[in-house]
């Protein structure tokens, strides 16, 4: 199987969103997600933030219990910890569960979806096992596409330990300019990659508004797109819904993008522009 192949044929991404609650991390990561599975990629995707958001891009159904509860238990002292026998591996085969294009979808569990010792006990497991990903073996050629929860905090590392790479997303406002910028600071300073990326851009000069507030320039640049919108109305994904969109065409770019950091030769590791790799000066 090509998936098999590629699963051993090296390492796969590790890639989380950050950003401002709000600025499209949840619609960003799902398509993102999906559009690597549909490259033939083995995905995982992890949600770790405790409001609906991913599961819905995903195309995935929400569990009605956050599944990973099942996996942990309290020790003498209380505390929870994963039960035995249960290491990354196996939780990600027993609870993560299945969304469109074949990507599997590991939650944190949602705020008000379930009563607060289930969830205390899911989000207690899920970190366990998130924290553990990068020695999982098996799970090495798997791209790892995370969604976190809003603010520059503890977003980055607690919850992302996996990640090599963040994808920033800022929109037009002084807020989520402050947001993307302290983000990429904390990330940076951690030895990550940031991809810095604008979305719901408006008009001509949309994105070089956010390039001077945010300070530094972007590497994609998504416009507010109607489509967006209309599938949330629809209550349906994006892919599904308008698979020509601007919003899917920018997204599969920056897969692109992503996918050639992996690729030596051709890929040094860092992270240019669409436009200067096509044609280099
Ligand atoms: N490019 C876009 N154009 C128009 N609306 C967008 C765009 N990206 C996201 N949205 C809308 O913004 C809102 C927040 O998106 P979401 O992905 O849930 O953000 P987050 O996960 O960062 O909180 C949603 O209503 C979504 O439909
Ligand atoms: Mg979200």
């Amino acid at each position: 199987m090509a998936a098999d192949r590629l699963a051993q044929s090296g390492r796969g991404l590790r890639v989380a969103l950050l950003g401002k609650g709000g600025v499209g991390k949840s619609v960003v990561a799902g398509t993102m997600a999906r559009l690597l599975a549909r490259r033939g990629r083995r995905v995982l995707a992890l949600d770790s933030d405790t409001m609906p958001g991913l599961a819905f891009s995903l195309g995935a159904e929400e569990p009605a219990e956050p599944t990973l509860g099942a996996a942990v238990e309290k020790d003498e002292r209380g505390r929870w910890r994963l039960r035995k026998g249960i290491g990354p591996v196996r939780a990600v085969r027993r609870y993560a569960t299945p969304a469109a294009d074949g990507v599997r979808l590991l939650q944190c569990g949602k705020l008000g979806g379930s009563e607060a010792p289930a969830m205390m006990g899911a989000a207690n497991g899920f970190y366990r096992v998130v924290e553990r990903l990068p020695e999982a073996s098996a799970l090495a050629g798997w791209d790892l596409v995370g969604d976190l929860p809003a603010g520059p905090r503890q977003a980055a590392f607690g919850w992302a330990r996996y990640a090599d790479t963040f994808v920033v997303l800022v929109e037009p406002t002084w807020q989520s300019a402050l947001t993307a910028r302290r983000s990429a600071g904390i990330v940076r300073a951690g030895g990550a990659t940031v991809a810095m990326v604008a979305n719901k851009v408006a008009g001509d000069d949309g994105r070089a508004r956010i390039e001077q507030i945010l300070g530094e320039s972007v590497i994609d640049c998504i416009p507010r797109d109607p489509c967006v919108a209309a599938a949330e109305r629809l209550g349906v994904p994006l892919l599904d819904h308008a698979p020509a969109a601007r919003t899917v065409g920018v997204v599969d770019e920056l897969v692109e993008r992503l996918l050639s950091t992996l690729r030596p030769p051709d890929g040094d590791g860092t992270l240019q522009p669409m436009a200067e790799k096509v044609s280099p000066r």
